[in-house]
């Protein structure tokens, strides 16, 4: 029987590239860097299935590319502003995320974001690296207390709440915005209060963004934002990049509207080396890392691999952003 044909936009842990190599006849792309646009176009040709990355654009001119024996688009992600989803379903073509298994790795990371900008952390190790640690002292890098505070939480999705169940374990007050959700019985369980925009912005002392990128949440953190928010506010942000406008964070930061922020995405990504946010102290950089352990990725492939083969085996993919698909007669 011949296997189906199928591009790996990278290298994916072995638990899930094993799962598709025994299914499937795979072009796996073997660089660190995704494949340029024209590679991927090239690589897609008469495929019937793509195991694809968030780094990479799945649009209208690639389902072309690759014609009509495409069968699925498997996202190594819980992310999915990377495909246009709406052309898939126009195609009728199923698209597969990896929702659940990052929550907890990724809200564990959102918090020791907010823990080491509140503390300080990151420019305490560079501090004494300079040798510049000559004695205890009173005034020596002063941070900001994190039990007790206000948390603002935009977004109270999976890593949302997620993020909400940690500041509860450190009594923090915890408000949280979301258009889409205000009656939850977890927000109850765990004394989360849903309040408008304007509230989070103006009553935390650490705002953490868990929005998807969408029309509305571009750049949802702008200049008017920062200047709603405390001058003692520190912002998180596990999301997405450009849910954060970064000229508008460069000047919050700099004309302290804000004290201090910490990124685990950026826009563009990654974050140009000459990018002016890179010169300042009181902001903290991660390269999008935040589901980044060993488990967690593990498991982000396996789903992706299972997405992948249930599609191209024509069952319906155990994770789907499109189900609609399945109802188009
Ligand atoms: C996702 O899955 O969307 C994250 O951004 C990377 O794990």
């Amino acid at each position: 029987m011949t296997k189906p044909k199928v591009f790996v936009t990278r290298i994916i842990p072995d638990a899930g590239i094993d799962m598709v190599l025994d299914y499937c006849d795979a072009a796996v792309w073997q660089e660190e860097l995704p494949p340029p646009r024209s590679e991927l176009i090239s690589n897609v040709k008469g495929i019937d299935g793509l195991l694809c990355l968030l780094t990479d654009q799945i649009d209208a001119e690639l389902m072309e590319a690759a014609g009509s024996g495409l069968k699925v688009i498997s996202n190594h992600a819980v992310g999915f502003d990377n495909v246009d989803v709406a052309e898939a379903t126009r195609r009728r073509i199923p698209v597969g995320n990896t929702p659940g298994v990052l929550t907890d790795t990724t809200a564990d990371f959102a918090f020791a974001l907010l823990m080491a900008a509140a503390r300080r952390v990151v420019e305490a190790d560079r501090y004494t690296r300079a040798g510049r640690w000559k004695t205890w002292g009173p005034k020596v890098l002063l941070g900001q207390d994190v039990s007790g505070a206000t948390l603002g939480i935009i977004g109270f999705g999976r890593i949302g709440k997620g993020m909400a169940k940690r500041a509860a374990g450190f009594d923090m007050r915890v408000l949280f915005y979301d258009p889409f959700c205000s009656d939850d019985p977890y927000a109850q369980e765990i004394g989360a209060k849903s309040v408008d925009l304007e509230t989070v912005l103006s009553q935390a002392d650490f705002i953490s963004v868990h929005t998807p990128l969408l029309d509305d949440t571009h750049h949802l953190i702008n200049d008017e934002a920062f200047d709603r928010m405390k001058q003692t506010a520190i912002l998180i942000n596990t999301s997405r990049g450009p849910v954060v406008d970064p000229d508008a964070l460069y000047r919050a930061l700099t004309g302290g509207s804000i004290a201090a922020a910490a990124l685990d995405v950026t826009d563009p990504e990654p974050i140009p080396k000459d990018s002016p946010l890179l010169t300042l102290e009181n902001l903290i950089i991660a390269p999008h890392i935040a589901s980044g352990s060993v488990a967690t990725r593990d498991k982000m492939a396996t789903m992706a691999a299972a997405n992948l083969i249930a599609g191209l085996k024509g069952e319906r993919l155990p994770y789907c952003v499109n189900p609609e698909v399945y109802n188009q007669s």
